[in-house]
Formats: C-alpha cells, sequence, structure tokens
C-alpha cells in the first residue's frame, strides 16, 4: 500500500482516541496532516483539548491540532456524555495538555491542505459529525475534486441507530453536513455500525493493550475499561465498539474490511428517522453508487494491527 496523506477530523471520544494513536503508531502507512476537531461527543473546547492529551500521551505534540465548528450546520448540537462520559475520555486521569491549539480555523485548514497538495492525494478521515467537511465543501466547492477518499464512521443499515432507533450519532448530530458530504461525488468509504459493532473491545482485547506496558497501552486499556461499560449494559455485547478506528485500520489494510457499493441518502427531514442512513444495499432503485458501504470486518485481524501499532509508542 501506497502511504496515504490524511486529516483525522474527529471528536474525541476513546475510540477516537484509539484511531488518533493507530495513525500515530503507523508512519511508515500514514502521513498524518493534522487534526481537525469538532462538537460532538462532547463539545468542541473538550474534543480538541482531549486530541491534545492523545498526542501528548503518543510523545507527539508536534501534530498540528485546529479547533473547528462548535454547532452542526443547520442545528443545536447534540452530545453523547452518556457514552463516554463528563470529559469525552472518562477512564485515565486526565490532564492539561501543554500542547497548545494550532492557528487558525479547522476548516480553513482542510480546504488549504486541499489546495496546497496534488489533486487524489489528501484523504479526509471523519470520525465525528461531518460539520467541518460540509462547511469546508460549502465554503470551497473547488476542494471536492481534490479529495482522494473521504472514510468516515458514519451511518449504519442493518444495524439502524443507536443515537435514536434510526440513526447512528454522527450522522444523526449533523445530517444536513453529511448529505453534502454523500452528495459531493467525492469517493466515499463508510464504516457503518454494521462493521463497528462487530469490532468488539472484549476483555481479553484490552488486557492486550494493558500488557504493552508502556504509557499508550494503558492509557488504552484505562480508556476502554470505561467505554465498554455503556455497551455491554445496553447491547448485551462482549465489549464497546470500536468504531473509529476501523476508519485509519481501513487506510492500513483494506483487506480487513468488506463491502459493497451502493447508494446512500441521509434522512434530513423528518423527526422521526432523522439522521438514517437509506442504503441502498439490495439495489432496489437506480440511484448511482455514491459510497462504498463496509459490513465485515476481520476483527481478529483488525485487534492485531491495534495492538501491534500502539506497541510501538
Ligand atoms: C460514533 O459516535 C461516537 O460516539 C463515536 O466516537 C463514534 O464516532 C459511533 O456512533
Ligand atoms: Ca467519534
Amino acid at each position: 500500500m501506497q502511504k496515504r496523506q490524511i486529516i483525522i477530523d474527529t471528536d474525541p471520544g476513546q475510540d477516537d482516541a484509539m484511531a488518533i494513536l493507530l495513525a500515530l503508531g503507523s508512519p511508515e502507512d500514514i502521513d498524518l496532516l493534522g487534526i481537525t476537531c469538532v462538537a460532538g461527543n462532547v463539545p468542541l473546547a473538550l474534543t480538541h483539548k482531549n486530541a491534545r492529551i492523545t498526542c501528548e500521551v503518543a510523545g507527539r505534540p508536534d501534530v498540528p491540532v485546529f479547533a473547528g465548528c462548535d454547532v452542526p450546520l443547520d442545528r443545536p448540537l447534540v452530545t453523547a456524555e452518556h457514552v463516554h462520559g463528563k470529559t469525552g475520555l472518562d477512564g485515565p486521569e486526565l490532564w492539561e495538555p501543554k500542547m497548545p491549539l494550532t492557528d487558525g480555523h479547522a476548516v480553513d485548514f482542510i480546504i488549504h491542505s486541499l489546495r496546497r497538495h496534488a489533486p487524489g492525494t489528501v484523504t479526509l478521515a471523519t470520525l465525528g459529525p461531518l460539520t467541518n467537511i460540509g462547511a469546508a465543501f460549502r465554503k470551497a466547492p473547488d476542494i471536492i475534486d481534490r479529495v482522494q477518499e473521504v472514510v468516515m464512521m458514519g451511518g449504519a443499515y442493518f444495524e439502524v441507530g443507536n443515537i435514536t432507533p434510526a440513526a447512528e450519532f454522527n450522522i444523526y448530530v449533523d445530517p444536513e453536513a453529511a448529505e453534502i458530504v454523500f452528495k459531493s461525488g467525492a469517493p466515499i468509504t463508510v464504516m457503518p455500525l454494521d462493521v463497528t459493532h462487530k469490532a468488539l473491545a472484549t476483555k481479553p482485547r484490552i488486557e492486550a493493550f494493558r500488557a504493552l506496558n508502556n504509557k499508550v497501552g494503558t492509557f488504552a486499556a484505562e480508556m476502554l475499561d470505561f467505554f465498554e461499560r455503556f455497551d455491554i449494559e445496553k447491547y448485551g455485547s462482549e465489549g464497546g465498539p470500536l468504531h473509529d478506528p476501523c476508519v485509519i485500520a481501513y487506510l492500513i489494510r483494506p483487506e480487513l474490511f468488506r463491502g459493497k457499493q451502493v447508494n446512500v441518502e441521509v434522512e434530513t427531514q423528518s423527526d422521526l428517522t432523522r439522521g438514517m442512513t437509506v442504503a441502498d444495499w439490495w439495489r432496489v432503485t437506480d440511484r448511482a453508487p455514491n459510497a462504498m458501504f463496509m459490513d465485515q470486518v476481520d476483527a481478529d485481524g483488525f485487534f492485531s494491527l491495534l495492538t501491534e501499532r500502539l506497541a510501538r509508542l
């Protein structure tokens, strides 16, 4: 695989933090241009703090971290402290990060990065609501053709929803932004709940992180000790789903995932089904496919990769 230049757009969140650590542990596969933060799991002031804490845990205070949109494009913010805790990163003892935010707005960084690099060489790895990306596409439509790929954690088809019976959290929070992205024509790969609910951080997998005996492994295990509680209670599953690292794992080892090229549309009107990703999985319409929608993951391969890469940090 060729090394990918990426921007991680994120709202950390324990699983976002795991995704950032996977990227930082994979310098031969991933050139991380910057991290752009968005409001989502918790308000913006906490997501950019958590992104910087995560970089510091990995010993990478040099990574540019930008603050982005603090509310969705057309709606008030909905957050998920009930899943991630009050800080968004509950579990380990947290601290005030020493590394500063990088000057400038996340949306402008996304625009300038896509304009500065050759067309088709920058991938947007999105781990939260799509507000920053939607705002960038709206403000600078010329960048859309320059995107190599949008690889997103968001949506669901067979698993339907986690924040409402019909919708996955990232799409639910900003369905208008998601609609802009799905209608943009940029190449899109989606890691929906159908995949991420198969990537469970079970006790033995968490213990494998703890056994790394480095700062990152301990931090990961302490985050996931907290994170698993919610899903075990809610779904009766064996552990919390590691949603967001699926995006980064796909960029490193795409063969771990399988899916179908389908049409995906986002519900923005209905109160009942707001944020639903209507995926034409069975191709029953003539709507043109606009996304690679994954539904399978080799979970053992995924966790081996994650453990191996965290071991290096
Ligand atoms: C998504 O929502 C957030 O809670 C997680 O970080 C993930 O990005 C899962 O629905
Ligand atoms: Ca997230």
